[in-house]
């Protein structure tokens, strides 16, 4: 555990405090000499010849690996390029199949879905599925009546994610998977924001489809999988070679693959090292509201990532706090998505029913493996000081500008 926190997954970045860990991860330090070696195989996984045999091994122990962390078998995952892919895979895929096969058309998908989920259901919207919005209830939670009402034998898939990027909320999957089954639709689930936070195990959860990306858990971007229950039928997304059983065309990523195989490797540890991180987020969280008024937390009484805080800041532009923070050395995030140069307020604390100045006021703040305590005072500092500058300043964004 010391070990994990010493080697600390950080690449530090001088003395930059780095609070962003759901948007990307710091490669994990006992990675780079690994990858040196791994650098040697660096031939064509699919290659009869002798170059072939060491990316291919490479592979095969990453599969295994990563199959033993999730409680799946080494044929059920599908090596992709990260969470956007896996989900455009699922999603399209697996809709093809069923629509063609059964004639159900209806997806239900959650509306605080990451937009690799959300864009993906609208596009399947223009190839004749039926889309239907789960909504989310002003504390995060999902509103399972609606799922519930909703769910009947015209559904081809639910999809539903492990856990929110923004408000951290984890949604109870193993609790709507005998619902999704009971009428005989697929359950997806993206799963991006749980590796490597709480404890994963597809056979407890009982999904038929979930997406994963390495760069979330210390690992090499550009790596990713998907698990796909044996026996569920889907089309490919990505059409050429013979590569990962049909199912995704295309040499394999073997470096960052493995990258992400040796990560699984820590799965315990992992789990161990965020008790430390939601104690550390709790007091955060206590500190800031004792030092700042005005501070709301997002889901604070919903079930949530331990490592995730997203917050509500009142009289604040979350975007010229985040400026003002980069430049006193604090990498944070807001929800805003950046659209012909306005911020636009983010979907996910607006489907939670937040009105368009609250969800401006936002910020958020995600620890990670390497975050210290005094990291954490530090940021509090500069945070109660920069908040109390902004106040005085009125640097509250006018509405009308974004309306
Ligand atoms: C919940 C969730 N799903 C999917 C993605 C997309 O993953 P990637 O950036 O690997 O494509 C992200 C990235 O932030 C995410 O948070």
């Amino acid at each position: 555990m010391k070990d994990l926190e010493d080697q600390a997954f950080n690449l530090r970045d001088g003395d930059r405090i780095y609070l962003d860990h759901n948007a990307t991860t710091p490669l994990a330090t006992e990675l780079v000499p690994l990858i040196n070696e791994w650098i040697k195989a660096w031939g064509n996984p699919s290659s009869i010849h002798c170059s072939g045999r060491g990316p291919k091994a490479l592979l095969r122990d990453a599969r295994k690996n990563i199959a033993d962390m999730i409680g799946a078998s080494p044929q059920e995952i599908v090596f992709t390029a990260g969470g956007s892919e896996g989900n455009n895979f699922l999603l399209k895929g697996a809709f093809e199949e069923i629509s063609k096969s059964t004639g159900r058309k209806t997806i239900l998908v959650s509306s605080v879905e990451h937009p690799s989920v959300r864009d993906t259901a609208k596009y399947l919207e223009t190839k004749g599925a039926i889309l239907k919005w789960i909504p989310v209830l002003r504390d995060g939670t999902l509103d399972l009546d609606f799922l519930q009402k909703n769910l009947d034998e015209t559904v081809a898939i639910v999809s539903v994610m492990a856990a929110n990027n923004e408000t951290g909320v984890i949604f109870p999957i193993k609790k709507m998977a005998p619902m999704v089954r009971a009428v005989g639709a697929l359950f997806h689930s993206d799963f991006v924001q749980a590796l490597g936070k709480f404890p994963v195990d597809m056979k407890k959860m009982d999904v038929d489809l979930a997406s994963f990306a390495g760069h979330k858990f210390y690992a090499l971007k550009g790596s990713g999988f998907v698990f796909i229950k044996r026996g569920t039928q889907i089309q490919p997304l990505i059409h050429g070679g013979g590569q990962e059983r049909h199912r995704r065309a295309g040499t394999e990523n073997s470096l960052a693959i493995a990258s992400l195989g040796h990560m699984s490797k820590r799965k315990d540890e992992v789990s161990a090292a965020y008790v430390r991180i939601a104690e550390l987020r709790n007091k955060m969280e206590a500190e800031i509201q004792s030092r700042i008024s005005g501070v709301e937390i997002t889901a604070h009484q919903a079930l949530r990532l331990p490592n995730t805080s997203s917050l509500l800041i009142s009289g604040i532009d979350g975007e010229s706090l985040l400026i003002n923070l980069d430049v006193a050395g604090i990498s944070v995030s807001t929800g805003a998505a950046c659209s012909s140069g306005t911020p636009e307020p983010s979907p996910v604390l607006l489907a939670m029913g937040l009105t368009r100045k609250e969800a401006q006021s936002s910020l958020r703040l995600s620890l990670g493996w390497g975050t210290t305590e005094s990291e954490i005072s530090r940021f509090i500092d500069v945070l109660v000081e920069v908040v109390a500058r902004l106040r005085e300043a009125h640097i509250v964004r006018p509405l009308e500008a974004s309306l």
